[in-house]
């Protein structure tokens, strides 16, 4: 739950992460009050389904009405749009000694995890703190992304204190845990498109495999996935290098080999992504044990063998 003097949340940018985190910051206890979308309409559906939140016509209406405000745009877009505002809220505050002009900060906040707080700075010249509010989390449907947000890390990074700690906050309250980054923030984005991005292009290129089995590539996928859940599992439960099962972890050279010929003859470019993977296997397998140094070398022999004959197939053809 949020500390009493909970702040009021605005989104501008109702797309699929705008629309999971201002309904799990509801959901939480949070006060979503103003919500502005590019398309209308998905902003008044959304407003819609949650109480105590409106629909308001222009971006800088959400920035008037918010103590906090999401930015929930495409990352190429949080730049233009948060210079497109104004966030010096003027007002006035009566004294003992007469009315005396003030200006109310905001904090404004992005969820990207590529861009670091840099790109909030036309706010942050306004007198606003600026934060960044990651999910890392993978929102591919309105539901599952809220059934997926449990459990899931938050990088999080703040101009001050008090906007880090109200992060925080949201974090622990979606019943997240809540990073601090020190270091390149691409760099954990890569890692990110590494482990959920191209696991989907991997299965892509595996269960696309299967009309050369006389099955449709959604056939092959729902047999995969049982293997892929499996293999997390493992990952979960005995961690790295310890998971990694398989020809390469083996040393089966044969198998290799037979591998990459079936690949060779039916979809080429994947058996050039198998031999980079098979590569980048070799050191996982070494590190657990199971392959000693003649069986590692055997293998590049083997991954390099199809290289060659590869590339000389590409040249005469
Ligand atoms: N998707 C993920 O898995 C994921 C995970 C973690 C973090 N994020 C981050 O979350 C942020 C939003 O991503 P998303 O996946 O929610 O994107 P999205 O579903 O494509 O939604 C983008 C929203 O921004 C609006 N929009 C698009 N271009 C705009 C512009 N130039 N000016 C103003 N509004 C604009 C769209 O309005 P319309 O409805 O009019 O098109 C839409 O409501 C990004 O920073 C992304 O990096 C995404």
């Amino acid at each position: 739950m949020p500390s009493a003097g909970t702040p009021k949340l605005g989104f501008i940018g109702t797309g699929i992460v705008g629309s999971a985190l201002a309904r799990a910051l509801v959901h939480a206890g949070y006060d979503v009050t103003a919500i502005h979308n590019r398309s209308p309409e998905k902003a008044a559906n959304l407003a819609a389904s949650l109480e105590g939140a409106h629909a308001v016509d222009s971006a800088q209406s959400v920035v008037d009405g918010a103590d906090i405000v999401f930015l929930t745009v495409p990352d190429d877009a949080i730049e233009a749009l948060c210079r497109s505002l104004n966030w010096s809220m003027s007002g006035t505050i009566e004294s003992q000694s007469g009315s005396m002009p003030c200006t109310t900060a905001h904090a404004v906040v992005h969820a990207s995890g590529a861009a670091s707080i840099d790109i909030l700075q036309a706010a942050r010249d306004q007198g606003s703190s600026v934060g960044a509010f990651h999910p890392l989390q993978t929102f591919a449907s309105p539901n599952q992304a809220l059934k997926n947000l449990p459990g899931s890390a938050f990088a999080i990074e703040a101009s001050d204190p008090s906007l880090e700690k109200q992060l925080d906050g949201m974090a622990r309250a979606l019943e997240g845990t809540p990073l601090v980054l020190d270091g390149d923030k691409a760099l954990y984005h890569a890692s990110a498109v590494l482990a959920c991005n191209n696991l989907v292009t991997l299965l892509d290129a595996a269960a696309g495999l299967w009309d050369g089995l006389g099955l449709s590539k959604a056939e092959g996928l729902r047999a995969l996935l049982p293997l892929v859940r499996g293999t997390i599992e493992n990952l979960e439960s005995v961690g790295l290098p310890n998971a990694l099962t398989g020809p390469v972890a083996r040393g089966d050279v044969g198998t290799v080999e037979r591998n990459l010929a079936a690949l060779a003859r039916h979809d080429p470019t994947s058996a050039d992504l198998y031999c980079e993977l098979a590569r980048r296997t070799i050191p996982i397998a070494r590190a657990k044990g199971t392959l000693d140094a003649g069986g590692a070398e055997r293998l590049l022999g083997a991954l390099e063998a199809y290289g060659k004959t590869s590339e000389n197939d590409r040249e005469a053809g």
